[in-house]
């Protein structure tokens, strides 16, 4: 099998992050891989906010905690009250992907291909990563927003999936079973 079906194959979401430092060579190589991604009409309508301060990254798991609560999203509700749940799954950098709605017709899709990409590159580098949904329902809540503004994410955007980046605490886990009955041949 070669390197990158073996990634494919190997890449698992990590919960167990260790807050040891990436590298920027390695750094910018996974982020670089987002921007390769393919977009709906070639819009390229993202814009990547790589934040690696981690004072940054804990205000950003309390207002995301917060603005949770404020909005009532329902299905988030236990995380937000988790006092161990953190943005960053302990790792040391996060990414905030958002998207111009204006500017690409498929923002999720484009979202979706840009996140596996990093996920991948990162995956060939020994790092670790995990899709991170909590950010892109609050990120229209007034505190929230503020903060994503202030960190760098241009106002227009929306947010359909972010991802926590670090070195794995422990061996990746298995990949869960496949589900049988999801494929079928027409020849
Ligand atoms: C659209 C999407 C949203 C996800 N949201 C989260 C999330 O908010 N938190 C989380 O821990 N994992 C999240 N995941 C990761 C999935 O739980 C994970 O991909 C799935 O359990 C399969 O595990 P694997 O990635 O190791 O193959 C998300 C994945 C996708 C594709």
């Amino acid at each position: 099998m070669n390197e990158v079906l073996k990634a494919i194959r190997e890449r698992r979401s990590v919960r167990k992050l260790k807050p040891d430092p990436i590298p920027d060579a390695e750094r910018d190589l996974i982020v670089e891989s987002a921007l390769y991604a393919p977009s709906a009409k070639n819009a390229q309508a993202w814009h990547v906010t790589v934040v690696q301060n981690i004072g940054a990254i804990d205000r950003i798991t309390d207002e995301v905690k917060a603005g949770i609560i404020r909005c009532d999203v329902e299905r988030y509700i236990p995380l937000a009250n988790s006092p161990e749940y953190k943005v960053n799954f302990g790792g040391s950098m996060v990414v905030i992907l958002s998207i111009d709605p204006a500017v690409t017709p498929c923002p999720a899709e484009d979202t979706g291909c840009a996140l596996q990409n990093m996920f991948l590159a990162a995956h060939s580098l020994g790092i670790a990563s995990c899709w991170l949904n909590q950010v892109g329902p609050v990120a229209d809540d007034a505190k929230v927003r503020a903060l994503l503004t202030e960190l760098g994410v241009p106002t227009r955007n929306k947010i359909y999936g972010c991802a926590a980046f670090g070195y794995a605490a422990g061996d990746l886990p298995s990949a869960p079973p496949r589900k049988d009955g999801t494929v079928n041949h027409v020849r």
